[in-house]
């Protein structure tokens, strides 16, 4: 039995931010390079690269964003950054940093800039150089080395400089994410308090929309909402979103990464949010799905209650041992089930089996695609990993399918987000449940002997949010 937990928010109670910000220290970050520079080969160098800015208009730049990997080495925030792993034995390693040089006038456009003496001073560099001495310094790096360490990342101008010089000089070539990856794939107990309390600003921004929304029918719209979310993020110390926010009344819930985000949204529909924070690096991932009056509707509530019941299982199954592909399992066995209880798939498909043959006869006979299946109403997964990038890194590559059947220990860290789509357009859906759109998603970390709900704090339970709603119309 997992030792998850479920949602004890009632109507009126507010989340409660710890006193205690908590925060990466630097024995961690020490401990995290001396394990990569543990699992190197003798005599090889390894190169980890930041992140650039990225233009987002004419000469405007995005809000800058460390590349997660940096981030975990040694927390270092500023763009054009290569970390160098040096490695001839155990005993003679050097981490050189790369960074931009210290210039007065720019830095007086765009900020303080840490430059060598900073990247000394603090991020644990042995040696720093300004980053356009990175083609001349690395070769040095590379003649003396029998195996490099690279991975060719979003960098463009980094991988050019990296690819001529490996060309005039080639050693062994490993992906230096077979390390680093691997390492982030279990989380520390600092990782999961970060984790944790992104989970909760997260959780008590959604517990505003939901308010908000309560309070606002016939005026509140799509956009509205986001804008409380968001405010909410900041206010609570978050930096940023963790991914674009998704606020998708109605149909508009049945486009999964749906972020316009500009329409009203009407009394009657359901609303679906998948938004969440990232704090100090770390993402969070919540999606909850309400009904904009505050009132399930019959059928809003079959459907509702299904996915609720898929997610409750899937947790459940969450426990060491399991895997991405095991949970999801088990929630696609509770939304098969029920959808035949609803009488919206036909009793064969009960099973995965029955469901195989039903579908390869619609083949056989060509009507496959007027065939209503579970993967035409739930086509993504059940979860992710989740840590410094919401969809976190795995160690044999996030692509690579076989992450999923990778059985977890304590301080894995993943997503349980089933859903169901009813399109309003698709007339092989039921009259009745066209245009719903229901996914419910929490966060999980797997312990010693289950699991703990890290977003645990918004309501989910159908009760929960109609009393929740209900409450906050009364207090406005
Ligand atoms: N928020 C993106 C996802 O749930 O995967
Ligand atoms: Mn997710
Ligand atoms: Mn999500």
């Amino acid at each position: 039995m997992s030792t998850s937990t479920t949602p004890t928010t009632s109507a009126s109670a507010a989340v409660t931010l710890p006193a205690a910000v908590p925060a990466i220290s630097e024995g961690e970050y020490r401990a995290r390079i001396a394990r990569f520079f543990d699992e190197m080969k003798d005599n090889s160098v390894a190169f980890v690269v930041g992140a650039d800015e990225k233009l987002r208009s004419n000469d405007t730049d995005y809000k800058f964003r460390q590349s997660s990997d940096v981030l975990y080495l040694n927390g270092f925030p500023q763009p054009d950054a290569i970390l160098a792993f040096v490695k001839v034995t155990k005993e003679d390693q050097k981490l050189v940093m790369f960074v931009l040089p210290k210039d007065p006038t720019k830095e007086t456009w765009t900020g303080f800039r840490e430059g060598t003496e900073g990247a000394k001073a603090k991020y644990f560099a042995d040696v720093a150089f300004v980053v356009d001495d990175f083609s001349k310094e690395a070769a040095k790096m590379l003649a003396k080395a029998t195996t490099v360490y690279y991975h060719y990342g979003h960098n463009h101008g980094v991988n050019k400089k990296f690819r001529a010089l490996y060309e005039a000089d080639p050693k062994d070539l490993l992906n230096v994410n077979q390390i680093v990856h691997a390492h982030r794939m279990i989380k520390s107990t600092a990782e999961i308090a970060m984790i944790r309390h992104a989970g909760t600003i997260s959780a008590e921004a959604h517990i505003e929309a939901m308010k908000r929304c309560a309070r606002e029918v016939g005026t509140v719209t799509e956009g509205k909402l986001q804008a409380t979310l968001e405010f909410q993020f900041g206010d609570k110390g978050a930096q940023s979103v963790a991914y674009q926010s998704i606020v998708a009344g109605g149909n508009n819930a049945n486009t999964l990464h749906y972020t316009l985000n500009d329409k009203p949204l009407k009394d009657g529909d359901l609303v679906l949010i998948d938004a969440a924070c990232e704090f100090g690096g770390y993402a969070s991932d919540i999606t909850r799905t309400f009904p904009v009056n505050g009132k399930f509707s019959d059928a809003q509530r079959e459907i509702y209650a299904l996915v609720l019941k898929a997610q409750l299982a899937a947790i459940d199954a969450s426990k060491p041992g399991c895997t991405l592909r095991s949970v999801h399992e088990v929630a696609v066995q509770v939304l098969r089930e029920g959808l035949v209880d609803l009488g919206v798939l036909p009793a064969g498909m009960r099973t995965q089996d029955g469901a195989e043959k039903l579908l390869a006869d619609a083949k056989a006979a060509g009507t496959e695609k007027d065939l209503l299946t579970l993967g035409v109403l739930y086509m993504h997964g059940t979860g992710h990993w989740m840590g410094l990038d919401v969809h976190d890194v795995a160690k044999n590559g996030t692509k690579n399918p076989s992450h999923k059947l990778v059985p977890t220990k304590a301080g894995n860290v993943f997503t349980v987000e089933p859903g169901l789509y009813f399109d309003a357009n698709d007339k092989r859906m039921p009259a009745r449940y066209r245009g719903i759109g229901v996914r419910i998603e929490d966060d999980v970390v797997i312990t010693d002997t289950g699991c703990e709900v890290l977003t645990a704090k918004v309501p989910k339970s159908i009760d929960e949010i109609e009393a929740l709603m209900a409450e906050a119309t009364k207090s406005s």
